[in-house]
């Protein structure tokens, strides 16, 4: 079925976390902008954020000292021109911030700025204690209303439409229409892939949508086997994990095994502030060392500080029976961030011309092997900033589009292929987290590429619903990360091979990355193949 004509707008941006946002406000005085939100406008990442955005902001900091810190904790394979931008226009995008209303905690006159993992000094801004993403959304969306910017809601993105090499507009359905939205700009700002995995601090919304609509419209994507696990999450009973923000550790919360013993000392010199994969990793040994529970202890912080301090995490885990001003808190690590993604330039442009990336869908180069806590909202604002610009400047094609559009997804489906793609999700999400998760070996990687391969043929068809191509893209993306998780033979920041633990010097400033162009089409009988640059 070709989809109706939606007509045309000048940008349209795919997402509505920070990045999608704060691009469409600085976009706004340049024409239309359109946000399609697969979902409702509060249904991404950004909106659960907790710990806040990193920035140097104090007198004793500085751009230098952030820089290091960032490219440390990527261990010296991020970029150091893009992670030089990030923090150098960070203090004035936090400006502009301010001037958007945005109202950052204070303490004693000043803005509090708090203290995260392999950061050097205290620079993390934060908002309602724990409630910076839910704020910051709040905050940018009045702004953007106020600004004329339009706001589809529970409008999935079927496909990109590119023609000649330049990205025209998106193919998109909601319950009512399917309908072909044409733009002189494609912005995706969709976030990462965190729902590949069985145990995730991500939205359910998190599916990898952005990366693989970029994998079929001929954008590169690379360092896919960097996926970073956030090492304090709760798992109740019921109902999704639920993450402890890095900012409680940031305060001085401990982590301690089952016979109430701290051990992060044995792991880091900087202890429970040690980069996130180590902590991780240390937890799930301790764990298997001892057979019990690892569990975070902020008791010690008092009774006062906790709920003014961490509202969110206090009354979360209130409703769970858990109150952690007098007890402890079970934590153990969650998929968290994805940490390459779409490949851009300096101003979020991909290798598809009039289109962009932004945010946690982009790989701009500035986490390298891994991140630092509270640079992702920093990126997305950043970027986000450099993005409108670069949007703005850029023609665009006045040609009316051809027509009909070339379906990159050939067949009609049968029944029982919808219901083989349905039932392919849970054990996709079990598959990821078993074998490409938090330590990998050769033998796990090459089982799950087996079993992957098997349900390439789903790729081929042109489903309707929105669970299934979510599936879909979800089948997609965890193909491109074992793969290139099996290509990287070392261990490098967030990625860890048992069979590897070392790093490859071989490898050092090597990056794999995925093209469909290059060969290696996912879906016509082969994976999506990677290639080192
Ligand atoms: C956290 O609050 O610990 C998460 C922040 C981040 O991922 O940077």
């Amino acid at each position: 079925m070709q989809p109706e004509d939606g007509g045309s707008t000048d940008f349209i941006i795919v997402g509505s976390g920070i990045a999608g946002l704060y691009t469409a406000i600085r976009l706004a005085e340049h024409g239309r902008v359109t946000v399609l939100s697969k979902q409702d406008l509060i249904a991404g990442n950004t909106w659960f954020a907790q710990g806040g955005i990193a920035a140097a902001f104090s007198a004793e900091d500085s751009p230098e000292l952030h820089l290091e810190d960032t490219w440390r904790a990527g261990v010296y394979f991020g970029d150091r021109e893009a992670i030089s931008v990030l923090v150098e226009e960070a203090p004035d995008r936090i400006r502009d911030l301010l001037g958007l209303g945005v109202r950052f905690d204070h303490r004693d006159g000043s803005i509090d700025l708090g203290q995260e993992g392999a950061h050097s000094r205290k620079r993390i801004l934060h908002i309602g204690g724990d409630a910076t993403g839910r704020e910051l959304v709040e905050a940018l969306l009045f702004q953007a209303r106020n600004r004329g910017v339009t706001f589809i809601e529970d409008a999935f993105v079927e496909q990109l439409i590119v023609e000649d090499g330049s990205c025209r507009g998106v193919c998109f359905f909601t319950a009512r229409r399917r309908c072909l939205l044409q733009a002189r700009v494609v912005i995706l700002a969709t976030g990462g892939c965190g729902q590949v995995y069985k145990w995730t601090t991500n939205s359910p919304a998190v599916t990898g949508d952005g990366l693989a609509q970029a994998y079929w419209a001929g954008a590169v994507l690379r360092d896919l086997e960097f996926y970073q696990f956030h090492p304090t999450v709760f798992f109740p009973a019921h109902g999704s994990p639920f993450l402890i923000s890095e900012a409680v550790r940031g305060e001085g919360a401990r982590l301690v095994n089952g016979a109430g013993e701290r051990f992060m000392d044995r792991y880091h010199p900087r202890g429970e502030l040690g980069p996130r994969d180590i902590v991780s990793r240390a937890i799930l040994a301790e764990k298997a060392r001892t057979g019990q529970e690892v569990f975070l202890d902020l008791r010690h912080l008092g009774a006062g500080f906790i709920p003014e301090r961490f509202p969110t995490i206090y009354s979360r885990c209130r409703e769970w029976g858990i109150d952690i001003t007098r007890d402890l808190i079970p934590v153990s690590p969650a998929a968290h961030y994805l940490i390459g993604g779409i490949t851009v330039d300096l101003e979020g442009r991909t290798a598809v011309e009039n289109l962009f990336a932004v945010g946690e869908a982009a790989s701009t180069g500035v986490h390298g092997a891994n991140r630092l806590a509270s640079n992702s909202l920093l990126e997305g604002l950043v970027f986000g900033h450099r993005v409108a610009a670069a949007a703005a400047a850029a023609d665009g094609s006045g040609r009316p589009l051809k027509q009909p559009v070339d379906w990159v997804r050939l067949k009609e489906p049968g029944p029982p292929d919808e219901q083989g793609c349905l039932a392919v999700r849970p054990l996709l999400q079990e598959l990821m987290w078993e074998n490409v998760g938090l330590i990998r070996t050769r033998d796990g990687l090459l089982a799950a590429r087996d079993r992957l391969k098997r349900w390439l043929p789903l790729l081929e068809y042109r489903f309707s619903g929105a669970t299934l191509i979510e599936t879909q893209n979800m089948l997609l993306t965890a193909m491109m990360m074992t793969e290139a998780a099996l290509c990287r033979q070392e261990s490098k920041g967030c990625h860890y091979r048992e069979d590897y633990p070392g790093e490859d010097p071989e490898l050092g400033g090597k990056h794999f990355i995925f093209r469909r162009e290059a060969g290696g089409e996912a879906g016509s009988g082969g994976m999506p193949c990677p290639a080192a640059t």
